[in-house]
């Protein structure tokens, strides 16, 4: 149906090994700028970005191979030991899920955990007591695109209190061991003239009226991190509740700055958002990869290291994170080989670390909250 990737394979086995053959795979930055030269375009689209991206990991990975060390700490080198706080999403809605929730992404933070395995056994149980809740009130258990549950509720509402609930039911503390973060991915949402429209609930909302949306959602609940609070290009409504709110609430930029520098820097002008969401295939390069991360945390943003919802086995972007101590990763529900693949490749780099291994936990919510204007 025009999705497969023979094009980008006859393009890694043809042009791009022509030119790479003889090169030296260490030299990450010059690899990725033979590739953006050769493409020729500024979005990858002549050789496929799915062709880029995967030499320009797979050279990552043949150096670190070839220096007889694991990918994080090749990438990292002897700075390289956070195991980052998962953002586990585990209640699905927006487009990936069929149900009735608007906001695309409910997920748990296991903040309280003293390392990065009672996190993630924190995360699972909070995930399962959840399973067990919907059961026992007759709600779908079927699960999403990123292995959260997808029921039909009664709104946004109704979704987090039933993650607080599942958090209690599984002997957690709210606030203590378990807060709440949210993708809104609002770019879904858009309307004309700058206005909104929830698709599922059928609402139309001004900017203002999702920015209080957004503020009581704060006021009333644990959240500590809202992603795309508002549309891709909507930097202006980004910047005003990052004005209001960014010094309690991490507030992301995914679709509103693709990892993309020239995007962040705007953001970063422009007061928008405090953290940028990290996805590799959005910008296609490992090298511009590194530029965009540290180009946030030259300026004080986090960068949360993150899958795409249509994801494979692969996990490189476990080794990134730890590599460059982000503190954060998103990487689905504790559910699908997808998903559980990262989770368990963090759970081997943290045993590999052993006492030198560190897991933030409540520190990455305090440096949020020391964030801000
Ligand atoms: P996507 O979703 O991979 O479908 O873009 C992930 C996200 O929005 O964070
Ligand atoms: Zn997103």
């Amino acid at each position: 149906m025009g999705c497969g990737v023979l094009t980008a394979v006859k393009n890694v086995n043809t042009i791009i090994n022509d030119a790479l053959i003889g090169k030296d795979a260490r030299c990450q930055h010059n690899i990725d700028a033979l590739m953006n030269r050769l493409d020729g375009s500024d979005n990858k689209e002549n050789l496929g970005a799915n062709a880029i991206l995967a030499v320009s990991l797979a050279c990552a990975r043949a150096a670190a191979k070839m220096s007889k060390m694991p990918l994080y700490r090749y990438l990292g080198g002897a700075n390289a030991c956070t195991l980052p706080v998962p953002m586990m999403n585990i209640l699905n809605g927006g487009v990936h899920a069929p149900n009735n929730l608007d906001i695309q992404e409910f997920m748990i933070m296991p903040i309280g955990a003293e390392s990065f395995r009672e996190a993630l056994r924190c995360g699972s149980e909070v995930y399962h007591a959840l399973r067990t809740l919907l059961k026992q009130s007759g709600k779908n258990t079927a699960i999403g695109d990123e292995g959260g549950f997808a029921p039909d509720l009664s709104g946004d509402k109704e979704a987090i209190e039933l993650i607080l609930a599942a958090t209690e039911k599984a002997g957690y503390r709210i606030g203590d061991d378990v807060v709440i973060a949210l993708d809104a991915a609002a770019s879904e949402w858009q309307a004309e003239n700058g206005s909104y429209f929830l698709p599922k609930q059928k609402k139309a909302l001004s900017a203002g009226d999702l920015s209080k949306f957004w503020i009581d959602l704060c006021e009333k609940y644990p959240i500590a991190s809202i992603e795309d609070p508002f549309g891709e290009e909507d930097f202006f409504s980004t910047s005003l509740l990052t004005k209001q709110m960014g010094n309690k609430v991490q507030l992301v930029g995914d679709d509103l700055f693709v990892t993309n520098p020239k995007r962040l820097s705007r953001g970063i002008g422009e007061n928008a958002a405090n953290s940028i969401l990290i996805k590799l295939n959005q910008i296609g390069t490992l090298s511009e990869t590194f530029k965009t991360i540290s180009l946030a945390q030259r300026n004080g943003f986090a960068s949360i290291i993150s899958h795409r919802s249509g994801e494979t086995e692969d996990t490189f972007i476990a080794d990134l994170a730890v590599a460059l101590n982000a503190g954060q990763i998103k990487t689905g529900a504790p559910c699908r080989t997808d998903r559980t693949a990262k989770y368990n490749r963090l759970l081997r780099i943290e045993e590999e670390l052993s006492k030198s291994a560190v897991y933030l936990g409540k520190a990455a919510i305090k440096q949020l909250k020391n964030r801000g204007n």
